[in-house]
């Protein structure tokens, strides 16, 4: 058998007439660039997650460095976020003439520590960055309590965790402003690269829109000099015929990954992603640990399972944050994690079978 780490095809062929119509009647009225149905989607969106606000834009990266731009970050202001992501959460931030502060993940969750936030925290600090890793929502109750506490700005980064909640509320809404990608692979995928921001604040939001549109909201008046960051009108289209199946399809995921926890609870040395109380994972990602990782990852791709390590070097280590000079202790867990984790197939369409056979095959390799 042969079990892949995600299906795209397979989520399109459930879908494939609404898409062909959607794809087909961007293409009739020629609305490629903005138009009806991004607007369309943007207000769909908002409502989905909860924001009065949603500005759409060309991918998750700029999602963030747009949303920076417009909290007015200047050179020098320091910007706290997680250890251990996707490159796009930091490189953002000196992109938009910030400095990265790097805080370690905690022990279970794979998400920012916030008992170590506060100590991050300088004179210089203007705001947080945590991300909501793999679909586990970080502890935001703890993070806005030092947020306010010091004056600083949230952007959540909302990219893998569309839908998570922390106590019945929505991942999102907590902070000033949330970042999200569709990055096709994600829980809510476009057909090639597309983001958003979502927030509060209808200025904020104008600030948004306008950077990201070169700089005006009406065409030819360019108030200040911006970026062009579009979501473009098929993407749009795709999106909104997705987006009324995301909830059926992250319990799929939820399934699945209840499914996983049963069949690998008790297999010695792995180690299960955990749930901390009172927040819901959305698995975006189902990511196990073990000390043989690159053993039960040759393992299971030997016997037709597809696996992925998000991310093999925690973001202080990597070769672009090397002038920072950061050790191995300055991050214990998301060094330890690193060499450890492994991210196994997941998707709303896995069958039975698919994962019964995962789950054969790693109870195989600990045999
Ligand atoms: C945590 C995180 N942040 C940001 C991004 C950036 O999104 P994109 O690939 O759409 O630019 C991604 C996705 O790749 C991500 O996983």
């Amino acid at each position: 058998m042969k079990v892949p780490f995600a299906d795209l095809h397979l989520q399109y062929l459930s879908i494939k007439d609404e898409i062909d119509a959607a794809i087909a009647a961007v293409i009739k009225s020629s609305a490629f660039i903005r138009g009806p149905f991004v607007q369309k989607f943007e207000e769909e969106f908002a409502a989905a997650v909860g924001a009065a606000h949603c500005v759409s834009c060309a991918n998750g990266t700029d999602s963030l460095y747009i949303a920076m731009h417009a909290l007015g970050v200047k050179p020098g202001d320091e910007i706290i976020t997680t250890a251990h992501s996707w490159i796009s959460t930091s490189e953002t931030i000196t992109q938009a003439g910030g400095k990265v502060v790097f805080c370690d993940t905690d022990a279970t969750t794979f998400t920012i520590d916030a008992a170590k936030l506060e100590e991050k925290v300088t004179s210089r600090t203007v705001g947080i960055i945590p991300v909501h890793l793999y679909g586990h929502p970080a502890d935001m109750r703890a993070i806005m309590a030092i947020a306010r506490k010091h004056g600083l700005w949230v952007i959540e980064d909302c990219a893998q965790a569309h839908l998570a909640e922390v106590d019945g509320q929505m991942v999102g809404s907590f902070g000033d402003a949330a970042s999200y990608s569709f990055y096709p692979g994600k829980n809510l995928g476009a057909m090639g690269d597309a983001g958003a921001i979502t927030c509060k604040d209808k200025s904020l939001a104008d600030k948004m829109a306008m950077f990201a549109r070169h700089g005006g909201l009406t065409k030819g008046e360019h108030r200040i000099e911006g970026i062009n960051s579009r979501l473009d009108g098929l993407q749009a289209a795709i999106l909104s015929v997705k987006l009324p199946r995301l909830a059926e399809w992250t319990a799929k995921r939820q399934e699945v990954a209840a499914r996983y926890a049963a069949a690998l609870g008790n297999v010695g040395g792995l180690e299960l992603p955990e749930t901390a109380p009172g927040r819901t994972h959305v698995y975006h990602l189902f990511v196990v640990k073990h000390e043989r990782r690159d053993a039960l990852a040759a393992h299971l791709n030997e016997h037709g399972v597809q696996t992925v390590i998000n991310y093999p070097v925690a973001l202080p280590f990597l070769a672009a944050y090397e002038h920072l000079g950061h050790h191995a202790e300055d991050f214990p867990n998301a060094f330890h994690n690193q060499s450890r984790i492994l991210s196994i197939p997941i998707f709303p369409e896995m069958t039975e079978d698919q994962l019964a056979y995962v789950a054969d095959t790693i109870r195989g390799f600990v045999a």
